[in-house]
């Protein structure tokens, strides 16, 4: 089985998941902050180089401010917790999107966990927070400006230098993209990355896709016939 270099994952149906079960959603929250813990072991298992989640988008700030806060103290311990599991999974961990946003002690946290983990290279471990493609692109074109006037960057901007100041600077593109719990959308997730990248959608909510469904999806991933605007193999020859 060809396992893909790096899966991309929008972590979705934590709270119909809860409401299914009569719980709260922030206990659906806390289940899939452990599945996602599973799932990186798995995923270093299965031999992926590069993943990359979706926890927390620039639009979720508008959810109630209780699931808000219940959020922020699950990245929180979360946050802290990860400085140990980079260790064991020799994974290093890199946040994308605005960290500014939060409180100065996840700001802080953040950082200590990037320069902790930052040699360690078995899994390329990314952790979408406040983050928004649009937001990362705006962000990206503003920074190159910047760059300009200053006269760091000079000369045509090319695909490559575009890439080259998103957030996922250096991060090969995901060659998976798999979406838990039936949405069929992007959500403003990696749009510019997942140019060329295989989709797999699934109604199995988040805190359900154990290792078994990750496989399928790969199994899945296998059988596409991956062309970049080349032509199709005639099949009936
Ligand atoms: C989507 O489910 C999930 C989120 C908005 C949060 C994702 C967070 C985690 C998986 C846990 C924490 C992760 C880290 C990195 C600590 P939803 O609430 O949109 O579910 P719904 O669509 O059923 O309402």
């Amino acid at each position: 089985m060809r396992v893909p270099n790096h899966i991309a994952i929008i972590l979705d149906g934590n709270g119909r998941w809860a409401k299914s079960k009569g719980m709260p959603r922030s206990y659906g929250h806390v289940k899939g902050c452990e599945n996602l813990e599973d799932i990186c072991e798995v995923a270093k298992e299965l031999g992926v180089k590069y993943l990359t989640v979706y926890a927390f988008s620039t639009e979720n700030w508008k959810r109630s401010k209780e699931e808000v806060e219940g959020l922020m103290k699950l990245f929180r311990n979360y946050l802290k917790k990860c400085i140990k599991i980079s260790k064991k999974n020799n994974m290093r961990v890199k946040i994308i999107g605005d960290p500014s946003a939060f409180d100065e002690d996840i700001q802080q946290s953040i950082r200590e966990l990037e320069e902790f983990s930052k040699d360690f290279d078995d899994l390329h471990f990314q952790i979408a927070l406040n983050y928004g493609s649009r937001d990362e692109i705006t962000r990206a074109v503003n920074r190159m400006l910047e760059d300009q006037k200053k006269g760091i960057l000079t000369g045509e901007v090319t695909e490559e230098t575009i890439s080259s100041y998103l957030d996922t600077a250096g991060i090969p593109d995901p060659d998976l993209l798999i979406r838990t719990s039936g949405e069929l959308r992007l959500s403003n997730y990696l749009l510019w990355q997942l140019a060329y990248t295989e989709f797999y959608f699934t109604d199995v909510p988040w805190p359900d896709f154990k290792k078994k469904e990750l496989v399928k999806a790969i199994e899945k991933y296998n059988e596409r016939d991956r062309r970049y605007g080349g032509v199709k193999e005639d099949t009936n020859v």
